[in-house]
């Protein structure tokens, strides 16, 4: 991946930390903004984990989005990256994506697997864009409003070598 294709200005503002359970509430809220279906307090709570990396972006001190990785033996599975309703557009999904990315390889996961909704456009442009391969198709894996829906399997080959910072 390019090194600076995606900074926009108004990204140096921008930090990564770990989720505290106390940021449930504002989390939970940016889940419900940004999905149909939106994850329950509970299951995001059920994400605070030791094998969970849950991972909070903020941007001048105001939490922005989120992201979920699972890993289990060294495969890290993407449950969730999630950016604001309002704060979408901005690249922030990419800023947090690649520091989702880095923690991963820096935790030296070999690889990091993803299900996307086969109508995500610009989900699944910015996992193609950071070098996901899709890999497979899961069938009427999510519900949706006209019932059903596809998720495509993308999978990214975490090159330890190739650790970095971006930005
Ligand atoms: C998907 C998501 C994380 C992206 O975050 P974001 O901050 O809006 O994304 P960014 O601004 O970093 O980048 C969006 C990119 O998609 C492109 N894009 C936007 N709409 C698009 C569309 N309809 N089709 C293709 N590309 C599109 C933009 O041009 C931009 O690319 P560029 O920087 O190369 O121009 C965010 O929209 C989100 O949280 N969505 C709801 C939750 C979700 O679907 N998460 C993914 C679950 S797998």
């Amino acid at each position: 991946m390019a090194t600076t294709t995606y900074i926009k200005s108004g990204l140096e503002k921008l930090t990564v930390r770990p989720a505290l359970l106390s940021d449930i509430d504002e989390i939970h809220t940016i889940e419900k903004s940004a999905y149909s279906n939106p994850w329950s307090s509970n299951v995001l709570l059920d994400c605070f984990k030791p094998n969970y990396w849950f991972l909070t972006l903020l941007y001048k001190d105001q939490i922005v989005g989120y992201s979920i990785v699972s890993n289990i033996v060294g495969e890290a599975h993407l449950l969730n990256l999630c950016i604001g309703k309002k704060f979408s557009g901005l690249g922030f999904g990419q800023f947090l994506l690649d520091k989702t990315v880095l923690n991963c390889k820096t935790q030296e996961c070999a690889s990091m697997l993803l299900e996307v909704r086969a109508s995500n456009t610009s989900a699944i442009y910015i996992y193609r864009k950071f070098g996901f391969i899709e890999i497979g198709v899961r069938k009427n894996y999510y519900p949706s409003d006209e019932g059903r829906e596809d998720a495509i399997v993308f999978s990214l080959v975490m090159d330890q070598s190739t650790i970095d910072e971006h930005v």
